[in-house]
């Protein structure tokens, strides 16, 4: 396949439950967009999901899970390169090297690391801080311009374009400088019950988020449940009508309509109707994706050999990048 020209695109998910409906929105969508434009490499980022406690065989399921959800949502591993971040060492390697050049106070000013230290106290553990320079390795491994991402990701990829920065200025240019690609329409999608807050993997009430792998009656029964207002209007306000809003955008998103073409649509209809229609979007748009992902998570052979593929050509490139680092900072090669 021809990639020369063809700016280069990094992105990944980390399988620490079954995506959602923002992951989606977020993320996968302008994967998807952009397979046929740019050279992607797409990642499921298993070795960030360790960070939190999860059962090693719910773990290893959510993995194949994920990478079966990518194919049947439409990543073409012919056209991009698809593949389990464990399965390229090069990715600890630099960030053992990244971690030397970032700043102990840069790392600490991250909200992500901030909120989750917060979330589970009993489980603030180094890595789940030195994330971020994980995450910029993945990165700048791949001398990726783009990276694809929801909001929450944004300040991270910043990061990494810090880290490069420092690098370049420290031993000569090195790495690309990497620049986040937020979706204009679903950036950040938000809770059904907790509509101010991000709609998140790991949710403790079921009903706040919505899974691709769902079954309709799941999914209808957590629209028909999500918090709205006292008002009867709908209209895309986020400070007024965080939950109308929320429902907009995911409307938006997976009937693939703008936002005032659904405000048209919906002008004089009532709440209940609208959550419903929103959820029948919703289910609409999953029926042959959860029908394909049964089919491929069924194939572990095919899984497999897509994982192999994938790891042997990214491993390609992220050596090309490493053997470079290791000659800047100094390392002796070995003959
Ligand atoms: P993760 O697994 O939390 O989320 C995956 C992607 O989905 C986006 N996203 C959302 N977007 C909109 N609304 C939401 N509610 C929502 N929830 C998730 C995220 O912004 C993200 O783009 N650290 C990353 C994974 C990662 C990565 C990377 C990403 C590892 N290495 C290198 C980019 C580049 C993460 O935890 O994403």
């Amino acid at each position: 396949m021809e990639t020369q020209n063809k700016k280069r695109i990094f992105s990944a998910v980390k399988p620490t439950g079954a995506l959602t409906l923002g992951s989606y929105a977020g993320a996968l969508k302008n994967w998807i967009a952009m397979q046929d434009e740019y050279d992607c490499v797409y990642c499921v980022a298993d070795m960030h999901s360790i960070t939190v406690r999860l059962l090693p065989a719910d773990f290893r399921r959510n993995t194949l899970d994920v990478l079966a959800m990518y194919l049947a949502l439409g990543i073409n591993p012919e056209k991009c390169t698809l593949f389990v971040q464990s399965h390229v060492p090069a990715h600890a390697e630099l960030a053992w090297i990244l971690n030397c050049n970032t700043l102990f106070g840069e790392a600490k000013r991250m909200t992500q690391f901030k909120e989750k230290s917060k979330q589970d106290p009993d489980n603030v553990n180094v890595g789940l801080f030195d994330y971020p320079v994980l995450m910029a390795a993945d990165i700048l491994l791949y001398q990726a311009e783009l990276v694809p991402v929801g909001q929450d990701q944004k300040q991270h990829v910043e990061l990494a374009r810090n880290i490069a920065q420092r690098f370049n200025g420290r031993y000569s240019p090195t790495f690309v400088l990497p620049e986040p690609v937020i979706p204009k329409c679903g950036a950040k999608i938000c809770g059904l019950q907790n509509p101010t807050g991000k709609m998140s993997k790991s949710e403790d009430n079921q009903n706040n988020c919505v899974y691709l792998a769902d079954d309709p009656d799941t999914v209808m029964r957590k629209f028909k449940s999500a918090v709205t207002d006292s008002d009867t209007c709908i209209k895309f306000d986020c400070a007024k009508k965080p939950g109308i809003s929320n429902l907009l955008t995911v409307y938006s998103t997976f009937a693939g309509v703008s936002i005032s073409d659904a405000e048209k649509e919906f002008c004089g209809c009532g709440y209940a109707d609208f959550k419903k229609r929103v959820g029948e979007a919703v289910v609409e748009f999953l029926r042959p994706v959860q029908a394909e992902c049964k089919k491929l998570a069924a194939d572990k052979a095919y899984l497999q050999a897509v994982m192999k593929t994938g790891a042997e050509k990214a491993a390609r490139e992220a050596r090309k990048t490493l053997s470079k680092v290791y000659r800047k900072v100094g390392f002796v090669l070995p003959e």
